[in-house]
């Protein structure tokens, strides 16, 4: 299928909302248990107080938009360990401080339009499901939104299928790798097509890599790694990451742009009159956290013990539930209904809360939906809780 035939405005709207007005006055049947936002409940670093009082004085000024020498140094150091960059890779004109990085990833899509300056109707291109801020940033940069379904769940978008006169007027590509909710990674070789298709079109290619730290066994190709090994520039990328699931933070809102240091000079300039600066104590703070790997592998070893036990129970009814990346399950429940009828039933029946997959997509032209057929459960429970509530589901579905 071309992406022409698959262009299309997104919903928006609030996914949990939506649910939330779904199951209004539905008694769920047992305790609830809540498995819909991707909200990380592990514990964070222990030092998150201490370093907020040694830098308390911080909050009486206002912070620069690029952020402290500090904070940039230890996201380039961190970069560069992570992702084997080169020696060439400047963190001061390569990296900047975000609130989280939805609000970047919203912001940057404005700077796309105003830094490439293309004719006409810009386009942005996102996946099909996908976090929903993408569509915000499409939505306030006024651009048309052009859908890209996978093509089978696990299967990564066909890059050749896309129009080649769409993406010259592309001015933002999101991709998400470990992708939410279906925990797909994007290889090697995939995010360098799309660089390349970046670089030839003259699009902003934004890849959403907020879950590179929880994965399975093999940590996630990065963009930065990618673009760097096609010409050692990282012309066009940037790659938007954030505390909130590699540190258990997503209450400090604390996040980084990293990419194309001329991208990144403007999107700075913008920011500084539209966008809110990152608070120094929580600067200071991604300093301490970003030169510790050791919560991160704990972090991960509890994801994994998760995704064991999913395995363990789950798979006998669904085939393999594993994911590479990210902390979702996505089970295709169309043997017993639509994500959103079994959604329901879940509540009715066992108070386990699990999000349709339909809500967190938006419909194709042909009035499909690519997520109908799923639903998605965030394993951030406990193991115990999260057992019990796979018993739950089997109860119910089996
Ligand atoms: C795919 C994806 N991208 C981005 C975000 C935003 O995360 P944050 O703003 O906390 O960095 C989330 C949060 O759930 C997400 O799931």
């Amino acid at each position: 299928m071309s992406t022409k035939e698959v262009e299309k405005k997104s919903s928006g709207g609030n996914p949990f909302q939506r649910l939330n007005q779904q199951l209004a006055g539905i008694e769920p049947g047992l305790d609830p248990i809540v498995m819909t936002i991707g909200e990380p409940r592990h514990e964070p670093p222990s030092y998150v107080i201490e370093v907020l009082e040694e830098n308390k004085d911080g909050f009486r000024k206002y912070p620069a938009i690029r952020g402290t020498d500090e904070f940039r140094a230890a996201v380039g150091k961190w970069l560069k360990n992570r992702f084997s960059l080169s020696d060439a890779f400047n963190p001061d004109k390569s990296v900047i401080p975000l609130n989280g990085s939805r609000e970047g990833l919203v912001f940057g899509c404005v700077s796309a339009r105003d830094y490439l300056k293309k004719d006409g109707k810009p386009a942005v291109i996102l996946p099909n499901p996908f976090y929903q801020s993408y569509g915000a940033g499409a939505h306030i940069a006024g651009a048309d939104e052009i859908l890209l379904p996978e093509p089978a769940d696990g299967v990564l978008p066909d890059l050749d299928a896309i129009d080649p006169d769409l993406l010259d007027r592309t001015v933002a590509f999101y991709f998400a790798s470990p992708a939410n909710p279906q925990g797909t990674v994007a290889p090697m070789e995939y995010w360098q097509k799309l660089i390349k298709l970046a670089r030839k079109h003259n699009f902003m290619l934004f890849a959403d890599e907020c879950y590179s730290e929880i994965y399975r066994d093999t940590p996630p190709t990065g963009i930065l790694e990618a673009a760097e090994a096609i010409d050692g520039t990282l012309k066009n990328v940037v790659t938007f990451n954030s505390l909130s699931k590699r540190s258990n933070l997503p209450g400090a809102r604390c996040g980084f742009a990293a990419g194309d240091p001329e991208f990144i000079q403007f999107f700075a300039d913008f920011r500084n009159v539209a966008a809110p600066q990152v608070p120094m104590p929580i600067q200071a703070l991604a300093v301490r956290a970003f030169g510790d790997e050791e919560h991160v592998i704990e972090n991960r070893r509890l994801y994994n013990e998760k995704y064991d036990a999913a395995e363990e129970m789950l798979a006998p009814l669904f085939g393999s539930v594993r994911k590479d990346g990210g902390f979702f399950l996505w089970l295709d429940v169309s043997r017993w209904g639509s994500g959103a009828e079994v959604a329901e039933k879940l509540w009715r029946e066992t108070g386990v809360k699990a999000l349709p997959g339909a809500y967190i997509a938006s419909d194709m032209p042909d009035g499909s939906n690519p997520g109908d057929k799923y639903i998605r459960l965030a394993l951030v429970e406990s193991l115990e809780t999260s057992k019990e509530a796979f018993r739950r589901i089997l109860d119910s579905l089996e």
